[in-house]
């Protein structure tokens, strides 16, 4: 039996979760076993509101002695004002951190039924595949100095960017792994030109490569190039290698691309316990409405089963599931468009859908 440490979080997570959570029933009723426990417990502004921190030690304990952990979503205006030591966001990083998470992956992929979803003309999205794996425990969300104070008598801000040899390679090592299971194409993105950070960034990924993954085809691109050929011309990705903060812009830009936040999973990876959440945020103004769109949980289940628990077989289940329902014209509200064969649901709904769905394909 394995043990799944939950977090639905602040917002829409718990609604989202429990979907999450309900697909992950079918799949054990379809293999005719019970093969997850859960646990849950507060995290971030909902922890705050109980506890008086956004993750109390017994929820990091938790999360260590688990198999894995399914995040929803953390944060909030309610808690915009605190502190940043006690912000929902410190028990994001602190988790990461703590569990060793180094490398984040998030898939930007386009169903075809959603492609008029994206703000890009169809030809430019149709088939969009990109991986993009986010540096996750380095770099200036967790550099040395930092903080606000005042220097010379002058108020001052401190952020700082660091990256070592073994950070980067073995966030290089799990890129270029990667490519070897997809079109074998890897982007590597810095600001090398301006940043020595990322100037040995480009060395290191570099030598990485030559040594351990000459067959595998590397592009360097600079952040600011790379932001503007996500639009221009989205194909030429396959997976894209980049710094924790580049990596946080250019995710939720790859997501626009491909129509909605709200269909994004992904899986932080790198450390003995995996965790997975959907890409999108807490989503206040339409939390508790029954509206958010469940499908990011529902595939970082999906990205569970596959990438801590060895069940590919049980991941592709679920995604081909999602795409038939998209296929079948079942849309939330976020990727919902007026046509023929089109039906607007909430939450609840969709994840029932998904439900049966993957019952009819086993049937
Ligand atoms: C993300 C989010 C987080 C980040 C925030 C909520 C701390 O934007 O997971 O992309 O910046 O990493
Ligand atoms: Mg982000």
């Amino acid at each position: 039996m394995k043990k799944l440490c939950v977090f639905p979080g602040d917002g829409i997570g718990p609604e989202v979760m429990a979907e999450g959570l309900a697909v992950l029933k079918t799949i054990e009723q379809v293999a005719g076993k019970q093969m997850f426990t859960t646990e849950s417990a507060l995290l971030g502004g909902s922890s705050y509101d109980v506890h008086g921190v956004p993750m109390t030690d017994q929820a990091m304990a938790l999360a260590e002695s688990s198999d894995a952990v399914l995040l929803g979503a953390v944060g909030g205006p309610k808690w915009d004002a605190l502190p940043f030591a006690v912000r929902p966001e410190r028990a994001l990083l602190a988790l990461r951190k703590n569990l060793g998470l180094f490398a984040n992956i998030r898939p930007a992929m386009v169903y075809a039924p959603l492609i008029d979803a994206s703000p890009l003309r169809r030809e430019l999205v149709e088939g969009i595949d990109i991986m993009v794996l986010r540096e996750l425990t380095g770099g200036i969300y967790f550099g040395e100095p930092r903080g606000v104070s005042m220097i010379d008598g002058v108020e001052t801000g401190i952020n700082t960017e660091i990256y070592t040899r073994p950070e980067i390679e073995r966030a290089a090592r799990m890129a270029f792994e990667l490519a070897r299971k997809r079109r074998n194409h890897v982007t590597s993105v810095d600001k090398a030109n301006v940043l020595e950070s990322t100037e040995l960034w480009r060395k290191v990924v570099s030598e990485v490569h030559a040594k351990e993954f000459p067959d595998v085809t590397l592009v360097h691109m600079l952040v600011d190039n790379c932001a503007m050929q996500l639009i221009r011309w989205p194909k030429q990705f396959d997976v894209i290698v980049t710094t924790n903060l580049f990596g946080d812009i250019l995710t939720d830009e790859a997501s626009m691309i491909t129509g909605s936040i709200g269909m994004l999973p992904s899986a932080s990876l790198g450390g003995k316990v995996g965790m997975y959440e959907p890409i999108h945020g807490s989503a206040p103004d339409i939390a508790g409405k029954g509206l958010a769109n469940p499908l990011a949980t529902i595939l970082s289940v999906a990205m569970m089963l596959k990438y801590s628990f060895d069940m590919p077989g049980e991941a592709a289940l679920i995604d081909s599931a999602v795409e038939k329902v998209l296929t079948g014209g079942w849309r939330t509200a976020d990727i919902f468009r007026e046509g023929p064969g089109v039906t607007k649901v909430g939450t609840v709904e969709m994840g029932e859908k998904v439900r049966q769905a993957i019952l009819n394909s086993t049937r």
